[in-house]
């Protein structure tokens, strides 16, 4: 009998910036106010970069250096980093390269993939496939945004949603019944007129009309994206459910992307889980894009036992969603002094 070999994740790390993003301090931006936040998004606080010289990468070594240390990996263990990331440190040079760098993996390949909010389990399932083909032993997977690069602090539409941070998660193979069992993504091209940074890339290169239009800042029709993002959450996991005859009553916990407490809400009303079973750290991040669910697990690992079954769920820019079912495994302890 063949043996399959699964992908698992036996390490966790994250990284959010210091400084503090309050309600009450937004109240001074724009016209907004802390109950209107807090009643419509969940949000009470996101953490942002206020220093000039830290960039996307910088976000990503932290989260990675705590990761190797919590796990006990050292740098040169490492064959494979992938950065998933909106918002990259340039537009040619991979952030993935950069992190390598910095972070001191001489032995590991780096490279990016932008799927904005779902591109963290976008690049969890392509960083397993790594893992399940034997192709690589050690996979390390980083969602990382600095949204404060991409959001216009002017616009009360968006600048009260994003924050800034980085979460990483380590692949390894195993052959127990643990590890990414399966996921079900979909795209759909059309949804870019609600949801998108216009400039800076091959179609509008930054000029001063992009500059004047405002045109490199993140714009959204959030009543669009609200309702769509609920319904392609709640369809991929029930599709990933039926597809592995699973019961959502089977399921310990659904890690969702962190874009409005009232999308989590929904999604875990819909696939009928109890409020503690739907884990959150929206109120203190808001949505940090590709790191929403590495940063989940960084807050809840704790919570989680071997072979757990737990459902993690995103939608985004694109617009992109899907669902991963996924087992918890047995996370790597460093050996301690
Ligand atoms: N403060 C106070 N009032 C506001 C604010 C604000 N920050 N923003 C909008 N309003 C006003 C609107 O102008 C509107 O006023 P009007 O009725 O006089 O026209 C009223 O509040 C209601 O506006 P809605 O847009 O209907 O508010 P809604 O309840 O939909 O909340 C929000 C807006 C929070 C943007 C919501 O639609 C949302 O979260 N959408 C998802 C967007 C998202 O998460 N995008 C991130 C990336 S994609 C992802 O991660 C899934």
């Amino acid at each position: 009998m063949r043996i399959r070999k699964n992908a698992v994740i036996t390490a966790v790390g994250g990284y959010v910036p210091d400084t503090v993003l309050s309600n009450h301090d937004l109240e001074k931006m724009v016209d907004t106010n802390n109950e209107w936040i807090v009643a419509r998004t969940g949000i009470k606080e996101r953490r942002i970069v206020n220093d000039p010289g830290v960039a996307t990468s910088d976000l990503a070594v932290r989260a990675l250096k705590r990761l190797m240390s919590d796990a006990g990996v050292t740098p040169h263990e490492i064959d494979c980093v992938i950065v998933s990331t909106s918002t990259p440190d340039y537009v040619m040079v991979s952030t993935g390269s950069i992190v390598c760098e910095k972070a001191g993996l001489t032995k590991a390949w780096g490279i990016d993939t932008n799927a904005a909010c779902s591109g963290f389990l976008y690049a969890l399932t392509l960083g397993a496939s790594m893992i399940e083909s034997g192709r690589c032993k050690k996979v390390v997977v980083i969602g990382a945004d600095k949204n404060s690069s991409i959001v216009n602090y002017s616009d009360r539409n968006t600048c009260i949603l994003f924050g800034d941070g980085a979460g990483a998660v380590m692949l390894e193979q195993t052959e127990e019944p643990v590890g990414l069992m399966d996921s079900f993504f979909r795209t759909d091209g059309s949804g870019k007129e609600n949801l998108i940074v216009t400039a800076g890339g091959s179609r509008f290169p930054a000029s001063q009309q992009t500059l004047d239009d405002q045109l490199h800042y993140v714009r959204q029709d959030g009543r669009v994206v609200f309702k769509a993002a609920i319904q392609g959450m709640t369809d991929t996991c029930n599709e990933v459910l039926q597809a592995n005859d699973l019961l959502s009553s089977q399921i310990n916990y659904l890690i969702p992307h962190q874009a409005n407490l009232r999308i989590i809400q929904s999604v875990g009303d819909y696939l009928g889980l109890s409020g503690d079973q739907v884990k959150i750290n929206i109120d203190r991040y808001g949505n940090t894009t590709s790191a929403t669910i590495p940063l989940v697990m960084w807050d809840y690992k704790d919570d989680f036992k071997y072979g757990d079954k737990i459902i993690l769920t995103a939608f985004g820019a694109g617009f992109s969603w899907g669902a991963t079912y996924l087992k918890w495994g047995r996370l790597r302890k460093a050996a301690q002094e």
